[in-house]
């Protein structure tokens, strides 16, 4: 789906998807050099990582296995509480792992944070950050990302895997919505 086939309900396209995919591009590049010769595990956060993993493992030019979690974060609506319920878990033993968390997006980073300290707690040899977005105004604790690929407004946004009630994750390009779409 592109921005023209859903233009009335779109306030504002973001990102376009060859900034996008010039983004991933770059952070594929970054996570090459940093990570030569190791054995490191991409752990996507289903679901709204799904197409930064496809486009960032693709990017990557050297060996990667990935695994894939599910974690819901109790709250209301658009608020996230920190206080997380795994959902799917990994198959992977992550003993003296390297491990990568790839995240579409961290609003109050509290399900990040709380990931990160699980991952790590199962002997994993490193637990490190890639989110494509973050929002700075609204983060809550002070979770370090080792790779970020924009900081934005805290504004609700949606496309290449961000949902707004399970619609618009395949829209290729990220964008804010009109309010009469959340009415
Ligand atoms: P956090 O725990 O508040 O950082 O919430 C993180 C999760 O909430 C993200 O992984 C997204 O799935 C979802 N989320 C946060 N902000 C947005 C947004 O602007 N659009 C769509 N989903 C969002
Ligand atoms: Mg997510």
């Amino acid at each position: 789906m592109q921005a023209k086939d859903v233009q009335d309900d779109l306030k504002n396209v973001l990102f376009t998807k060859e900034e996008i995919q010039a983004k991933i591009d770059e952070l594929a590049a970054q996570i090459d050099a940093d990570y030569e010769g190791k054995d490191v595990l991409l752990v996507g956060v289903l679901k709204g990582a799904i197409m930064v993993v496809a486009d960032l493992s693709r990017a990557l030019k050297n060996h990667y296995t990935m695994d894939w979690m599910a974690v819901s974060s109790y709250g209301s609506g658009t608020k996230s509480s920190g206080v997380v319920r795994i959902l799917k878990d990994l198959d992977t033993d992550l003993t003296g792992r390297d491990v990568l968390i790839v995240e579409d997006i961290i609003d109050s980073g509290l399900t990040l944070a709380w990931l990160k300290q699980n991952l790590a707690s199962r002997g994993a040899a490193s637990v490190e950050i890639c989110a494509l977005l973050r929002k700075p105004a609204v983060v809550k604790t002070d979770i370090d990302v080792k790779y970020i690929g924009w900081d934005i407004d805290p504004e609700f946004v949606v496309g290449y895997g961000l949902d707004f009630a399970e619609k618009y994750r395949n829209l290729d390009c990220i964008a804010t919505l009109h309010p009469h779409v959340y009415s």
